[in-house]
């Protein structure tokens, strides 16, 4: 079921996904080579707990997979060949050359905010750098495309369209979201798709748009067992950008943007 939600709703959502924006600028700023993704947890937790909220992920389980355990951390971080859901660990060392999914949910008066910026390290490969920068591109193709009227596969199209034109590779078992009071919501949104096709947009739907891109072939991002980070088939770097929005007449309004402009 997909819910509409309030100004009353939003004006809450608006808070959240401002806080989810400060983590990233934050980590923006001081993420290094040589730090460890756990540092980055651990200035994450810290500035949220300040702010009176709530890491979203932590301890997150999602329905019916008992092969999973509850997520560990405040931050997926996510490295290279890692698509999503890397968990941060003090032995995982960031390195120049490096690019890196950081990916944080913040809950904070009954509503979730849901945010990802991939950050490059140093100077890396041009094909890696452009690679980043498409796929910026695409989730704000997909956020132009999220406007009363439309329908959601018009967002999916948008950035299918223009990873493929860069001959990327779309993650397709990964996907987007409805957002909320929950952190996983209808609809799912794929970012791959028909356009004029799936529900009708309507104004006060929040959205979690997140495409996940790679270069090479790979489709899918898989796990181990039980384990959460999910991985190019591969091996070739992926990136991944994610806002939350809301779905207004005539232009999205994005509730996860920055002073940076991010
Ligand atoms: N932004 C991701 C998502 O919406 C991160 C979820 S991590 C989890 O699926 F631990 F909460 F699952
Ligand atoms: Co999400």
């Amino acid at each position: 079921m997909i819910t509409i939600k309030s100004e009353r709703e939003i004006e809450l959502m608006r808070e959240s996904g401002a806080l989810t924006a400060q983590v990233l600028d934050l980590l923006e700023k001081e993420i290094k080579p040589g730090m460890s993704t756990k540092q980055l947890d651990s200035m994450a937790e810290a500035f949220i707990r300040d702010h009176s909220a709530v890491p979203s992920f932590l301890n997150y389980a999602p329905k019916g997979d008992p092969d999973v355990t509850p997520y560990p951390a405040t931050l997926c971080v996510s490295i290279n060949e890692e698509v999503v859901h890397g968990v941060p660990s003090i032995k995982r060392i960031l390195k120049e050359g490096d690019i890196v999914s950081v990916d944080c949910g913040v809950y904070k008066g009954g509503y979730h905010g849901d945010a990802a910026r991939t950050f490059v390290l140093g100077i890396i490969d041009e094909k890696v750098q452009k690679l980043v920068d498409v796929t910026s591109e695409c989730l704000e193709r997909g956020i132009a495309m999220a406007v009363e009227g439309n329908r959601l596969h018009d967002i999916s199209s948008a950035i299918e369209d223009h990873a493929r034109s860069f001959r990327f590779s779309v993650i397709e078992n990964m996907v987007g979201h409805g957002i909320g009071s929950e952190l996983h919501e209808d609809p799912a949104v794929p970012n791959y798709g028909r356009k004029n096709t799936g529900v009708r947009l309507v104004a006060g739907m929040t959205l979690a748009i997140e495409p996940m891109i790679a270069l090479g072939r790979s489709r899918r991002a898989i796990s181990k067992r039980g384990g959460w980070v999910a991985v190019t088939e591969d091996g070739k770097p992926s990136a991944h950008f994610e806002h939350t929005i809301v779905v207004r007449l005539g232009k999205a309004e994005v509730l996860t943007r920055t002073f940076l402009g991010r």
